[in-house]
């Protein structure tokens, strides 16, 4: 059996393993032993003492937060989870199912909804996020029975098959009008590019988008 304060069989045979302490017979692995318990000690006495660790210490997050959000030009009191993102809020507390779940992983651009006039994918954004903004969901585009002209454009163009990426390509298409863009159906279909079809629609949806950009501006 090796006792702890002789020097192992390789400390032996390698002298660049050895501190310069190993001349008053002391060991790599002593010396290894004392730095750790110093640092746990140093460690522990910074934790009693620093006032950042007293005030992490008292830190509690809560289990739900009261928020107020405007959707579609309503206010939408509600409480919840802090971890709730602005998709789930939307779909699960506010009944809004137009807004979809496809990957909820920022990848396919189904959940895409307009803040302050911008896309956003709502599954990336948390709920508590958005306290005075102005959210827009593919609700709140027709203006009462009139459809909103790329709601139109897309029924003429023939725009979807199953319909499931719709309502995110249209509000990612809304966002696009207002947007430095180029005149093309490239440029348009580079803009459009964080929006998936597993249909596979690319062509018509690029045609309802460019219809309604050729019309005269209002
Ligand atoms: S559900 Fe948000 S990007 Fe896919
Ligand atoms: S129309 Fe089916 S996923 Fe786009």
């Amino acid at each position: 059996m090796t006792h702890p304060k002789q020097p192992l069989p390789d400390e032996q045979a390698n002298s660049a393993d050895q501190t310069p302490d190993a001349l008053d017979g002391s060991t790599r692995r002593e010396f290894i032993a004392t730095a750790t318990v110093g640092s746990a000690l140093l460690l522990e006495a910074c934790r009693h003492t620093s006032p950042a660790a007293e005030g992490a210490d008292r830190l509690t997050v809560p289990s739900e937060m009261e928020i107020s959000l405007q959707v579609n030009g309503q206010p939408q009191m509600l409480k919840v989870d802090p971890r709730t993102s602005l998709l789930d809020a939307l779909r699960e507390r506010m009944g809004l199912t137009g807004t979809k779940k496809g990957c909820d992983h920022g990848q396919c651009g189904a959940c895409t909804v307009l803040v302050d006039g911008r896309r956003e994918l709502s599954c990336l954004s948390l709920a508590v996020m958005q306290q005075g903004t102005k959210i827009q969901t593919v609700e709140g585009l027709a203006d009462g029975d009139t459809l909103h002209p790329l709601q139109q454009s897309f029924i003429e163009q023939d725009a979807l098959q199953c319909g499931y990426c719709t309502p995110g390509q249209i509000m990612s298409a809304a966002g696009l009008l207002s947007e430095p863009c180029g005149a093309s159906d490239a440029d348009v279909r580079e803009a459009m590019s964080g929006n998936l079809c597993r249909c596979s629609a690319y062509p018509n949806i690029i045609a309802a988008i460019q219809q309604v950009r050729r019309l005269p501006k209002q």
